[in-house]
Parts: C-alpha cells; sequence; structure tokens
C-alpha cells in the first residue's frame, strides 16, 4: 500500500528525534513492502522565523491531505518572551484544533529492562501499563474569554474551562472503547467537588457508560490521582481526563516509565474501534529539550513508538506496529541505553546509534 505522511519536525530536538522516527519507518517499509511518501512542512519557532506564523494555513492544509502527522516538538528559549506576539506552542495548539484531534492517547509502560533506570522504587513501577485518554481540543487551552487585560486596580488575566457534552461524551467513548480492548476498568478524572465543567464530565461519563455495561467505570479527583499514580500505579489501567488535567498527569506519569524520552503519544481525530483506521498526530510527549539540541544524546525511543502507534491506528498496519515496539525491546533487552535510562553495566549510545540499532532490528 501507498501512503503519505507529513512530517513537522519543529524546533529543538525535533528534527534530529523525527529523522530516528523516519529511519524506522523507511526501515518498515523495506521490509513490508509499502511506500511512505513524506511531505515536510514547518511548525513553531521554526515557522516563525520563516513563515512569520507558528502553523500556515498552507501547512495545515498540506497535513489535511496525508494519511498521518508525525511531529517532533516545538518551543525554545528563542521564542519565550512572554510579551511576543506569537508563540510556537501556538502552533501545536492551531494544529490540534485545525484537525480535529481531539482524543490524546498517552501510554506509559516500564519495559521491564528499565526497572532499574527509575528513581522509583522498583517494586513500585515494576508492570506498570496504563493508557491515557486525554482531551485535547477543548478546557482552559481553547475556552473564551482568554486574555489579559488592565482594570483600574492593575492587570488581571483570565483563561476559562469549558466543555460541552458532545465533547465530553466523544472523548469517554474513547475511554470506553479502549477500557474495553484491556482491562474493562476505566477511571475518570476530574475535579467534580470544585469545578462546574467536571460535575458535567462526570454526568456525561455515567450516562456514556449505560452504553458499555461491560467496563467499570470508577470517578477519581485529580489531586487524588495525581498521588494514586505513585502510591501504587499498578491500579491505574485506562483514565480519560480533560485536557489541563492530563497534561499534568502525564509528564508525573512518564517517571514511572523511567524517562519522558519513552513517552509516544496519538492525537486522534475519531473514536478508534477495532479494525477502523483514524487519521492522527504521532508525536512524543516530551518537548523541545533545548539544552540537548544538536548533541545527539537525546532518546529517540518516544519518537519511535510514536511511529509504531501511527502505524497501528491510522495506517491500519498492526503487524507492522508490533515489530517496531518489538525491535524497540529487543535493543533494551541487549543492553543499549541513551543517558535518560542509563544504568550501570549498560552500553550508552546516542540518538543516532539508538535509531540505526532499531531500525536494524525491523521485522528481523
Ligand atoms: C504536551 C505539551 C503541550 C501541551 C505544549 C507544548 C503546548 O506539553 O503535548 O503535553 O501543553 O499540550
Ligand atoms: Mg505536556
Amino acid at each position: 500500500m501507498k501512503f503519505t505522511i507529513a512530517v513537522l519536525p519543529g524546533d529543538g530536538v525535533g528534527p534530529e528525534i523525527v529523522a530516528e522516527g523516519v529511519k524506522v519507518l523507511r526501515a518498515v517499509g523495506k521490509k513490508s513492502g509499502h511506500e511512505f511518501n513524506l511531505k515536510y512542512g514547518l511548525i513553531g519557532g521554526t515557522a516563525i522565523d520563516k513563515e512569520s506564523t507558528a502553523l500556515s494555513p498552507e501547512t495545515l492544509k498540506m497535513c489535511k491531505a496525508t494519511d498521518a502527522v508525525l511531529h517532533g516538538a516545538v518551543g525554545g528559549p528563542k521564542w519565550d518572551d512572554p510579551q511576543a506576539k506569537v508563540r510556537p506552542e501556538e502552533g501545536l495548539l492551531a494544529i490540534r484544533k485545525g484537525l480535529g484531534l481531539f482524543a490524546n492517547l498517552r501510554p506509559v509502560k516500564m519495559f521491564p529492562e528499565l526497572v532499574d533506570a527509575t528513581n522509583l522504587k522498583p517494586d513500585v513501577v515494576r508492570g506498570v501499563d496504563m493508557v491515557f485518554v486525554r482531551e485535547l481540543t477543548g478546557g482552559l487551552y481553547f475556552g473564551r474569554p482568554k486574555r489579559q487585560y488592565v482594570t483600574s486596580r492593575g492587570r488581571r488575566a483570565v483563561d476559562t474551562m469549558a466543555y460541552s457534552e458532545q465533547e465530553i461524551e466523544r472523548i469517554v467513548r474513547v475511554g470506553f472503547e479502549l477500557a474495553r480492548t484491556r482491562g474493562k476498568k476505566l477511571v475518570s478524572v476530574d475535579k467534580a467537588n470544585v469545578l462546574e465543567s467536571s460535575r458535567l464530565w462526570r454526568q456525561v461519563a455515567m450516562e456514556v457508560h449505560q452504553h458499555y455495561p461491560d467496563v467499570t467505570l470508577e470517578h477519581m479527583l485529580v489531586d487524588s490521582c495525581s498521588m494514586r499514580l505513585i502510591q501504587n500505579p499498578r491500579y491505574l489501567d485506562v483514565i480519560v481526563t480533560e485536557n489541563t488535567f492530563g497534561d499534568i498527569l502525564t509528564d508525573e506519569a512518564s517517571m514511572l516509565a523511567g524517562s519522558m524520552g519513552m513517552l509516544p503519544s496519538a492525537s486522534l481525530a475519531g473514536v478508534p474501534r477495532a479494525g477502523e483506521h483514524i487519521f492522527g498526530l504521532f508525536e512524543p510527549i516530551h518537548g523541545s529539550a533545548p539544552a540537548h539540541t544538536g548533541k545527539n544524546d537525546i532518546n529517540p525511543i518516544a519518537t519511535i513508538l510514536s511511529v509504531a502507534m501511527m502505524l497501528r491506528y491510522s495506517l491500519g498496519l498492526p503487524k507492522e506496529a508490533q515489530s517496531v515496539e518489538s525491535a524497540v525491546e529487543s535493543v533494551l533487552r541487549a543492553g543499549y541505553r541513551t543517558y535518560d535510562i542509563m544504568s550501570e553495566g549498560k552500553a550508552k549510545v546516542g540518538t543516532r546509534e539508538m535509531g540505526d540499532l532499531i531500525a536494524g532490528k525491523v521485522g528481523g
């Protein structure tokens, strides 16, 4: 089969990690005979510098005409002035909104080989395997009003956390569908003891639950969830939550997998059901890591595992996805590590070397 993939490397380490993702995709193409036609575009600070906007309408249009998008990272000190007219992150938010990518899947899995690489107790993190379903196009990130203004008593700023029942329903459905394919247990995270938007969230979650009697639903407050994540992470399987809570909880949860450098993500434009593929954007959950830029030391595994998610969710190639995941596991088993997951007695390698090793194992 032939596929067209939009590739948006972005800023900082973005181009370095995306190059390794592409390397692995090429290896998949060679082994499987599928053709991947890549179309490159600009996003973030790099787009601000060259096109005066964090995401041009042309780039968005180009992405719409593809089967999936591979994204690196955006942002960096060069564009960090709080008074700047446009920020790199706006490019990422615009593409999420513009492509209707409301469902962000973030799997958190502790590879047995990395149990020693975490600074948490091995007994706590061993066997951790959960998936966050983060709502991605609503809540505080997009709610209006959103602005700073001057009053007679000084400056004020407002952000708005707003959700419609339709927005809640479709994301909760993604949670239930995913729970059905896993442990049949869904935890819905909210702050219903304080927030109106959370009370609606909880109500809608209970209504959608009627359609999924085979899955158990538990509500958990976000503060309590952040504690449970560290106290007993194996308790959690599929977690569905709104945009900001999901952003914060997944950075916290990444430590359960040893490093942010291990966590991939899929942002989908629909509810994934068995046998269907859905347009999506695939990216590591980590940022542009300016301090690591150009050093060939950043961990490319989060991006490579994002390529696996792309093969599975958007291209309908589960066998190929599995072969990328197995390649990652076998390279870890062989003892190769980037700096962030390094432990005693292992072989330290750079970004490109890690990509070469994994690409070499694909389908083999
Ligand atoms: C993420 C990032 C983004 C977010 C930033 C870069 C806008 O932190 O994907 O988790 O907050 O969603
Ligand atoms: Mg984040």
